[in-house]
């Protein structure tokens, strides 16, 4: 039994099929791509169950940037959840190529140095530690981190932590990116040059991106399509195609307009 006030998953009874416990999501037809379909789920909490996902649906094609945007609480981090194989919906079907996702709070390990906390995942797959720094070293370089490979969480900016996560995220070497609200946390300006650097990067290094945030300009500034989502229990209400060239800056008409659009879809502009 749970502890007292543990958070159980409703989903968990009854057991309709065996589980295989592990491991996300059937693979699906095309490497890169995610298929969500009509996904549901809820949790059971002290105050009663909570509908998270009701009825989402979302697809993103190979190395295509999809924004997700929606307000608080209305289950973005349960989806990305889903899409990465750490949790199961109740109902509907997820069908993702190997995803990591990038965690909204950054969790690098405050005793590793810059270089150890970008190839965790690559020790976390088994590859020694030299050989993890080695494959981890061009990319610190590549991203204007190399004179930091030494220096520890506690003494990087807020900027640099979020590059090194972004980072040890890539270097998972999984087709898929699921990223959580990546500069949430980060200072007006530290931010727009995060999207810059991110635009940039993903410009060189094509990914399969779902990228979760609740700022709209930022999605349509970064993404290919942005999907918007109701209030909880979360679905898709809309989406936006954004068709514009690279690089694209915030007072761009287009990229006004756009972002206009979703604030409508969003409710929050009549
Ligand atoms: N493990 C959990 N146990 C109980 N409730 C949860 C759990 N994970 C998420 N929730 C609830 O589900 C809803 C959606 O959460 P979340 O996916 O984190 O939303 P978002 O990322 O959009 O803010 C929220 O009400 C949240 O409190
Ligand atoms: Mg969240």
């Amino acid at each position: 039994m749970p502890a007292k006030g543990a958070t159980t998953e409703i989903g968990e009874a009854p057991v309709k099929e065996p589980r295989d416990v592990d491991g996300p999501a059937t693979a699906p037809e095309r490497a890169g791509e995610v298929r969500v379909d009509a996904v549901s789920r809820a949790f059971r909490t002290r105050r009663g169950r909570v509908d998270a996902l009701a009825g989402m649906s979302l697809r993103a094609d190979p190395d295509e940037v999809v924004a997700v945007v929606g307000p608080s609480g209305c289950g973005k981090t349960t989806l990305l959840e889903l899409i990465c194989g750490l949790q199961r919906p109740d109902a509907g079907t997820v069908l993702a190529a190997p995803a990591a996702l990038m965690p909204q709070r950054d969790l690098l390990l405050p005793w590793l140095t810059a270089i150890d906390n970008a190839g965790l995942a690559l020790r976390a797959r088994g590859v020694g530690r030299e050989v993890a720094r080695r494959q981890a070293a061009p990319w610190l370089e590549r991203f204007g981190l190399a004179e930091f490979e030494s220096t520890r969480p506690a003494q990087l900016s807020g900027g640099m932590r979020q590059r090194v996560s972004f980072l040890r995220t890539l270097l998972s070497g999984k087709p898929v990116l699921a990223l959580d609200e990546p500069f949430a946390s980060l200072d007006a300006i530290t931010r727009h040059e995060m999207r810059q650097w991110l635009a940039h990067v993903l410009e060189i290094e094509p990914r399969t991106v779902v990228l979760v945030t609740h700022d709209v300009e930022e999605a349509v500034l970064l993404s290919d399509r942005v999907i918007v989502m109701s209030p909880r229990p979360g679905r898709a209400i809309a989406e936006l195609v954004v068709d514009l060239p690279r690089p694209r800056a915030a007072t761009d008409a287009s990229v006004v307009e756009l972002r206009e659009r979703a604030l409508e879809a969003l409710g929050v502009r009549r």
